[in-house]
């Protein structure tokens, strides 16, 4: 039977991915330390998903091991060997403002933790496909210089610019921008991960993603932005705004729209393939959008405040055009919509 290697198991992007792989019936490994925990504080752990995913699955099996300790990633990778189907990668830091604090920990995390991921696959199962969560932070500010225009709830892009239509490709430069320590280990990461496709002809593809959200996310101030607002607007926790009027946009991919494209990627791999990833046009939001979405949901006026001035090198108007990766996989269609997200957020907390 396949395995399938998933690092950050407990997280948005892997528990989804852990539900999405077991369903297919596939023997599931996990590997995640709770780090979301160091990261943001005990109510971003993550602890508590594995329990859930091991009582849901039978054919999950997690280690809590760390992505920057060879040792330990060479006994999981030895146990299965050439097993191993398909490592998606989604353990990282994710979050801009935090790598500052710590920037060995942040690169060591997302940078040294990925060249481990791959180098344990091309020692053990360089066929299998390997798929690695990158973020659209590896274009840096460079989406700020776009002409953009102010409306009444947000910023949109010249309707003459060849990314207002399906908004940005995987064209838009990586250089000479600045990307927040964040944005640099993970494109240290991202180019590492293409060049195992290239160099070594391995199935490797980045998706360089927009915001992901979903009801599995331990949504926290620094990272998570959307399930976090919902959660503040639930629990009536004062929510800050930074900076841009409030009317930056995001676009809004579910996790499980995520899991079912790398199964696309699993069944027809490319080597070192890069996509952006995202809601595209069919789903996105401004913060001052989203607050009211979330204020309909919850039925009450949520307690914010604006803090005037930008978290550093955060995105304006960030829509990611997805094309490239339909056209190379026509019969992925993301089912979620910004309703059914919302819904879907709202839903996780009545729980
Ligand atoms: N959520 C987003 O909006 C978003 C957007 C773009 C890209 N991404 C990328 O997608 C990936 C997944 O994001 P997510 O939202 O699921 O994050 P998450 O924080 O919910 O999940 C990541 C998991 O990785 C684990 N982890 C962290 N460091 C680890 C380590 N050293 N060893 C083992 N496990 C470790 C954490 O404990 C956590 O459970 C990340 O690479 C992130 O950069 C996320």
């Amino acid at each position: 039977m396949g395995v399938i290697i998933i690092t950050g198991s407990s997280g948005l992007v892997g528990s989804e991915s852990v539900s999405f792989f077991s369903g297919l019936g596939k023997t599931v490994v996990g590997i995640d330390n709770d780090m979301r925990r160091h990261f943001f504080g005990e109510g971003a752990s993550t602890r508590s998903m594995v329990s859930l995913l091991k009582s849901r699955f039978p054919n999950f099996v997690h280690f809590e091991t760390d992505i920057r300790n060879r040792v330990e990633l060479e006994n999981v990778f030895r146990e299965f060997n050439s097993g191993i189907e398909c490592v998606i990668h989604a353990a990282a830091q994710p979050s801009h403002d935090w790598a500052a604090q710590e920037p060995f920990t942040d690169f060591e995390v997302n940078a040294l933790g990925t060249i481990n991921m791959l180098e344990m696959t091309r020692r053990h199962s360089p066929k299998a496909s390997f798929i690695f969560m990158s973020t659209n932070k590896v274009y840096g500010d460079q989406p700020n210089h776009l002409p953009l225009i102010e409306r009444e709830t947000r910023w949109t892009l010249d309707a003459g610019h060849p990314y207002a239509q399906n908004g940005i490709d995987e064209s838009m430069s990586v250089d000479q921008a600045l990307h927040s320590l964040f944005g640099a280990s993970k494109l240290a990461a991202d180019l590492v991960v293409q060049e195992y496709g290239r160099y070594f002809g391995m199935n490797t593809a980045c998706f360089r993603a927009g915001c992901i959200t979903g009801r599995n996310h331990a949504g926290a101030e620094q990272h998570g932005f959307l399930s976090y607002l919902m959660r503040c607007a639930f629990t009536g926790t004062e929510y800050k705004v930074y900076g841009y009027k409030g009317k930056q946009v995001r676009d809004m991919i579910h996790a499980a729209d995520l899991a079912r494209a790398f199964h696309e990627v699993f069944q027809s791999p490319r080597a070192g393939a890069v996509y952006n990833m995202g809601g595209h046009i069919h789903a996105n939001c401004s913060v001052l959008e989203a607050i009211r979405a979330c204020e309909e949901r919850v039925g009450k006026k949520m307690i914010q405040a604006y803090v005037d001035g930008n978290r550093r090198g955060d995105h304006i108007w960030w829509i990611s055009d997805t094309r490239l990766f339909q056209r190379d996989y026509p019969n992925w269609h993301p089912a979620y919509d910004m309703n059914a997200i919302y819904d879907d957020l709202f839903a996780g907390l009545l729980k």
